[in-house]
C-alpha cells in the first residue's frame, strides 16, 4: 500500500487533496500528508480531512511513508519540485501543463528514465469515462474515418496571471486530438491568439491542427459570458459522430449521420443520411479519481502511465509551436 503526498493545496490541488483523502478512507492508499508554503491554506485543508499538514516539502522528500506525490503548485515550479522527489526515490504525478518550457520537460523524462520512477502527468481528459468509452469505439472502426474534430473550453472568469489559455487550456486539447488521432504530433499547428487584459497573458486561443488533411480546431477563452461554462468536444466520421460535454462524464452523444455519395449516370452527389441521436450511458466516475487511481496502479505495479511524461513534454512542445505559430503568423510543422 501507498503513502502519498501532496505539494500545492490551491484551487486544484484541494481536489487532489479531497480525492486522496476518499482513496484513503476506502482503504486504496495508507496515508496523505499535504504541504503548501502558504500555512493557513494548508492547516485548514489538514483541519477539514484530519490529515497532517507541512510547509515545508522537503520534509515529504525525507518521509519513509510517502511513497509519491502529487505537485499541484504553480507551472514554474514543477520542474526543481518533479526532479528533487524523483532523485530521492519518489515517484511523481504532475499537474498539466508538465512545464513552462520544452527543455525542462525533456530533463525531467530522462530523470525518470535514469532513476527508474514513475512520471505521470496530469493530463486528466484521458482519464475521462466518456473520453475512454470514445477512444474504444474510435479504435474499432465505429466512426470510420475521421474528418473533422472540435473543441470549445470557453468560459468567463478572472484570467490566471501565471499562463495564458494555451498552457491552461490548449494543453488538453493539443493532447486529446493527438490521442483521439493516433498520433504523437499533428503535421502542423497553426494558430492565433488575442491579448485583451494582459500584455503576454493570453485570453483567447484558435487552435488548427493539421492530420493528414483532417483538421481538429479547438477555440479556448476565458473571455466569454455568451455559454456558460463551456467544454465540449465533437468528432466527426465518415460513419458516425460523436459529441462529449466533458463536463457530463457518464454521456456520450451519438449522431447516427453520415454524409454519401451516390452515382447517377457517372455523376456524384452527396446527400445526407440522418438515423437520429443517442446518447450511450456510462457509469459515472470522477475524471480526477480515476486518474488518481490510475497513477497509484502505475506505483504500485511499475507500470507506464497513459499520460507519462513523453506524453507531457509532446503537449509542451505543441504549446510552444502555438504560440510561436500565433507569433509569426505561420503554421509550424512537425
Ligand atoms: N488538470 C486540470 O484540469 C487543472 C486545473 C487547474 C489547475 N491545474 C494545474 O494545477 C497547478 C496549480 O494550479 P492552481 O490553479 O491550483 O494554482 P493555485 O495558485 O491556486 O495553487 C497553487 C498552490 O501551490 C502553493 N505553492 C507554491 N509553491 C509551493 C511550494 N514550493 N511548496 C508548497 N506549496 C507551494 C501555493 O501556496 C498555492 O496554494 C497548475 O500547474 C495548473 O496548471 C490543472
Amino acid at each position: 500500500m501507498t503513502g502519498i503526498g501532496v505539494i500545492g493545496t490551491g484551487y486544484w490541488g484541494k481536489n487532489h487533496v479531497r480525492t486522496y483523502s476518499e482513496l484513503a478512507n476506502e482503504g486504496t492508499i495508507d496515508d496523505v500528508k499535504i504541504c503548501d508554503i502558504n500555512e493557513k491554506r494548508a492547516r485548514e485543508l489538514g483541519n477539514a480531512f484530519n490529515i497532517d499538514h507541512l510547509t515545508d516539502y522537503k520534509k515529504l522528500i525525507h518521509d519513509p511513508k510517502i511513497d509519491a506525490v502529487s505537485i499541484v503548485t504553480p507551472s514554474l515550479t514543477h520542474y526543481q519540485l518533479a526532479k528533487e522527489f524523483m532523485e530521492a526515490g519518489k515517484d511523481v504525478l504532475v499537474e498539466k501543463p508538465m512545464t513552462m518550457d520544452s527543455g525542462e520537460a525533456e530533463k525531467l523524462v530522462q530523470i525518470s528514465r535514469d532513476t527508474g520512477q514513475i512520471l505521470m502527468v496530469g493530463h486528466i481528459f484521458r482519464h475521462h469515462p466518456a473520453v475512454k468509452e470514445l477512444k474504444h469505439r474510435i479504435e474499432i472502426g465505429e466512426f470510420g474515418t475521421i474528418r473533422l474534430i472540435s473543441s470549445n473550453r470557453l468560459s468567463f472568469g478572472a484570467p490566471r496571471k501565471d499562463m495564458g489559455v494555451v498552457y491552461a487550456l490548449g494543453i488538453h486539447e493539443v493532447d486529446m486530438f493527438c490521442y483521439l488521432m493516433d498520433r504523437e504530433y499533428p503535421d502542423s499547428i497553426l494558430a492565433t491568439v488575442g491579448y485583451s487584459m494582459q500584455p503576454d497573458i493570453e485570453d483567447t486561443a484558435m487552435i488548427t491542427m493539421d492530420f493528414a488533411g483532417t483538421k481538429g480546431y479547438a477555440f479556448e477563452s476565458w473571455l466569454m459570458p455568451a455559454y456558460g461554462k463551456q467544454r465540449d468536444l465533437v468528432v466527426v466520421g465518415s460513419e458516425k459522430t460523436a459529441k462529449i460535454d466533458y463536463l457530463k462524464p457518464q454521456e456520450l452523444q451519438i449522431l447516427d449521420i453520415r454524409i454519401a455519395e451516390e452515382d447517377f449516370d457517372g455523376n456524384t452527389s452527396f446527400l445526407v443520411e440522418n438515423e437520429g441521436s443517442y446518447i450511450v450511458p456510462i457509469p459515472y466516475a470522477e475524471p480526477l479519481k480515476e486518474e488518481l487511481r490510475h497513477f497509484i496502479h502505475c506505483v504500485e505495479n511499475r507500470t507506464i502511465p497513459i499520460s507519462d511524461g513523453t506524453i507531457g513534454l509532446r503537449a509542451v512542445r505543441m504549446a510552444e509551436a502555438t504560440l510561436e505559430s500565433a507569433r509569426n503568423w505561420s503554421a509550424v510543422m512537425f
